[in-house]
């Protein structure tokens, strides 16, 4: 993963509304009010701060994550574990087949600290890319202090949709002797109180097996392509999911999962999540690293059962 190496993030002066652009290889990204605008070589795209930010700040937490998080339908990275392509078009097959697409592979540590400055400088006070959006204020306007306190923070009060959520903690009973190595908590009562949206975090590693719940609510800020199989389990509420090709962007399925719901979205797909109301997700990854290379070189399935 991420070294600890001093890295160098290339960075300019504050432009005329206050904010800082960045380099990173022939990238280049600066933003004004409004919008964030992502330069390369061939070409130029622009999105909205409040929409960027989200994915920047999710991006900079999964530590890209597995697989490819797409920041929308041109620019993303995709994680190879130790380094990282940043990409334009690469996942559009419009800007690929008009050749106007572009992907530079940086080590993990200096795409990260450039994402982590750029994160810090671009995010305003009263502003929390993680929150949904009743739940925090503005991204735009011209240069306002910064919210580093949310762009690395933790946790606490129930949330406004979760105030039936029972709040007991288990009883345990170890036989003698095993006090210390016996341990429980209420994982919906933990939820309950998660301050931030869409941000699966690891509770529990058996081996491979990570089961990562997350509390959901509005969109996912990002569109992730998998490299491996992802098992949902829908703890509560209701979570709509747009599938699409991986690569292509064509669509593939729709699928809306309510409380009790379980299903395996394949290892060759794209997908965002959509919340109505805040809603408890189980999300199971299996974090063995052979898997992307055994999948795409048709050693395994894309799914994991065929009915
Ligand atoms: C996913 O892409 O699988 C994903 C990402 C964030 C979430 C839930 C699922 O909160
Ligand atoms: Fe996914």
């Amino acid at each position: 993963m991420s070294t600890t190496a001093p890295v160098t993030v290339a960075s300019g002066e504050p432009n005329i509304d206050g904010y800082r652009s960045f380099r990173l290889g022939e990238f280049k990204f600066s933003r004004d009010e409004y919008f964030v605008y992502v330069e390369w070589p061939t070409g130029k795209h622009v999105m909205s701060a409040d929409a960027f930010l989200k994915a920047l700040q999710r991006d900079v937490a999964w530590q890209f994550f597995y697989g490819i998080v797409n920041f929308d339908g041109v620019v993303g990275t995709v994680n190879h574990y130790g380094t990282v392509d940043l990409f334009a078009g690469r996942y559009n097959d419009v800007y690929r087949k008009a050749e106007l697409d572009h992907l530079e592979n940086f080590d993990t540590s200096l795409i990260k600290a450039t994402f982590e400055q750029m994160l810090d400088d671009w995010t305003n006070d009263g502003f929390d890319p993680f929150a949904a959006p009743s739940e925090t204020g503005s991204a735009f306007g011209i240069k306002n202090g910064n919210n580093r306190a949310a762009i690395t923070r933790h946790g606490h009060p129930i949330n406004r949709h979760f105030l039936d959520v029972p709040q007991d903690e288990p009883t345990i009973y170890p036989e003698a002797g095993f006090e210390k190595d016996i341990a429980s908590f209420n994982l919906f009562a933990y939820l309950s109180r998660s301050q931030v949206t869409w941000n699966p975090s690891v509770v529990s590693v058996c081996g491979d097996s990570l089961y990562c719940p997350t509390t959901e609510e509005y969109i996912l800020p990002i569109i992730h392509g998998n490299d491996r199989v992802e098992w949902f389990i829908q703890l509560s509420d209701e979570l709509i999911w747009q599938v699409e090709d991986r690569d292509s962007g064509s669509a593939r399925a729709k699928v809306t999962m309510r409380a009790g719901d379980v299903a395996a979205m394949p290892a060759d797909i794209r997908h965002q999540g959509y919340a109505p109301k805040r809603a408890m997700l189980l999300v199971w990854e299996n974090a063995d690293p052979e898997l992307p290379s055994l999948i795409s070189s048709g050693q395994l399935p894309s799914v994991p059962v065929e009915l």
